[in-house]
């Protein structure tokens, strides 16, 4: 079987690795014209090829060849632990997925093995310069056994941008979702079926160079774990408490808020535990002079008000240098948008809905409390989908927002349920992506 071939990338050559996420294919995303959200660089853009810089010549090297997966299943399974058991991401499955690159071979034999240590020298970049970044997707299991994974062409086009930004090498989308969904459909016992659980799918690419200097990594490993998990928070699926703080900042104009690296996160650490010292669960972070509100947490945020002409207005800040490119949030301002638009009703959503991207700063949250014009706050994320916000802790007060009855207001509540109902196949959607069929 000939290889694929990708692109060979070297330091002249980084300029062009921002045009090289590959497109998506999914039929909604074809069959609808792109949100502002969507259009970032190099988000669904086709892959270009790239050439030498001396001679101008097309390089190319192996991409990631699905049909070369070699497999080699436990010999010892784990024990399943019981859903009432698990705790995020902390259970792994029986088997993980791991495929080598390097700059003068391109993409090696991806192998789905049992799930061990991965043995790396300690001067591997990874270690010292945080060449890591990872993405986050769930698989679904029905009752009748078929396997659905949600939007993957999303994962994949996002964990290209990111591998883009740290100069880490980029890959065939399709051909790493056929491999993640060989590891998912191997795993599948380990797929919980209650409602709110689901398997957690972490692919993950880090820099394997052993070398201390500072540059493109020359070697690099992309990985495959997967978890069994149930809800995201300890507090399970009720309200989150938020603490709204300009003492750090999670992202800034020019950085990399926007792309999915795990240096991102581990700054985000110290905040938290400050927060959870002062009664909140999460921080809600702001930027700039005028506390603009950007992420909570981990998640994307998403708050709504009520307006003078019996309208909701429902409001995410924009894409761009901060903001993470949500896979849920895309989700949830196209549920949303459709919505609005009549196109597709969601029950308990607004009738007059409203849906924009745009700066939100903490003076419009402080004034619609006052004038109880708050309607709700939420945020979303593929670890805990959709969690409301019941209190944002700012400037020594707490602003209390409305949630519903279930502890999740109408739009969080809309939202949640027909993302739930399109993610286990409750309904036919193509945003749920087939691994396996059951049986009929
Ligand atoms: C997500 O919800 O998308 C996340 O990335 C959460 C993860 C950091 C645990």
């Amino acid at each position: 079987m000939a290889s694929r071939l990708s692109p060979l990338r070297t330091l002249p050559r980084l300029a062009s690795l921002t045009r090289n996420a590959p497109a998506t294919s999914s039929a909604s995303s074809l069959a609808r014209p792109l949100l502002a959200s969507q259009q970032i660089r190099g988000y669904k853009k086709a892959p270009q090829p790239m050439r030498d810089v001396m001679t101008g010549e097309i390089i190319q090297i192996p991409d990631i060849d699905a049909s070369s997966l070699q497999i080699q299943n436990t010999q010892s399974p784990k024990t399943r632990l019981p859903n009432s058991k698990l705790i995020f991401g902390k259970t792994f499955t029986d088997h993980m997925l791991t495929i080598p690159w390097s700059s003068a071979s391109g993409w090696g034999t991806p192998i789905i093995k049992p799930y061990g240590p991965l043995e790396l020298d300690p001067s591997s970049t990874v270690f010292h310069y945080a060449f890591t970044l990872f993405e986050g997707m769930k698989a679904y299991r029905q009752e009748d056994g078929t396997v659905r994974l949600f939007r993957p062409d999303m994962n994949m086009a996002r964990m290209n941008r990111s591998a883009a930004r740290i100069a880490l090498p980029t890959f065939d989308g399709e051909a790493l979702t056929e491999l993640i969904k060989k590891l998912v459909v191997l795993d599948s016992e380990w797929i919980p079926q209650e409602k709110g659980y689901s398997l957690y799918i972490r692919p993950t690419l880090i820099g394997t160079q052993n070398a201390l200097g500072v540059g493109p990594s020359s070697d690099a490993l992309l990985f495959v774990i997967c978890s069994p998990v149930g809800p995201y928070y300890a507090s399970g699926f009720k309200p989150v408490q938020l603490l709204a703080t300009t003492k750090f900042v999670r992202a800034a104009p020019g950085g990399t808020g926007g792309y999915k690296l795990g240096a991102n996160y581990a700054p985000g650490v110290v905040p938290q535990a400050e927060a959870a010292k002062e009664g909140y669960s999460q921080n809600l972070w702001l930027y700039g002079e005028d506390h603009a509100l950007t992420e909570v947490g981990t998640m994307n945020l998403f708050a709504a008000f009520k307006k003078p002409d019996g309208s909701v207005e429902l409001v995410t800040p924009p894409l761009g240098d901060m903001i993470l490119p949500g896979v849920v949030r895309d989700s949830a301002l196209r549920l949303a948008q459709d919505h609005a638009d009549g196109k597709e009703v969601l029950p308990g959503l607004p009738e007059k809905l409203v849906v924009t991207e745009r700066k939100l700063i903490m003076a419009d949250l402080v004034e619609a409390e006052k004038n109880g014009t708050l309607f709700e706050v939420f945020g979303t994320g593929t670890a805990a989908i959709v969690s409301a916000v019941d209190k944002i802790g700012y400037e020594g007060r707490d602003i209390a927002i409305p949630t519903g009855p279930e502890g999740l207001g109408p739009i969080a509540k809309g939202i949640l349920d027909r993302l739930v109902a399109i993610q286990t196949g409750e309904i036919d959607h193509p945003w749920s992506v087939i691994a396996s069929e059951g049986k009929a």
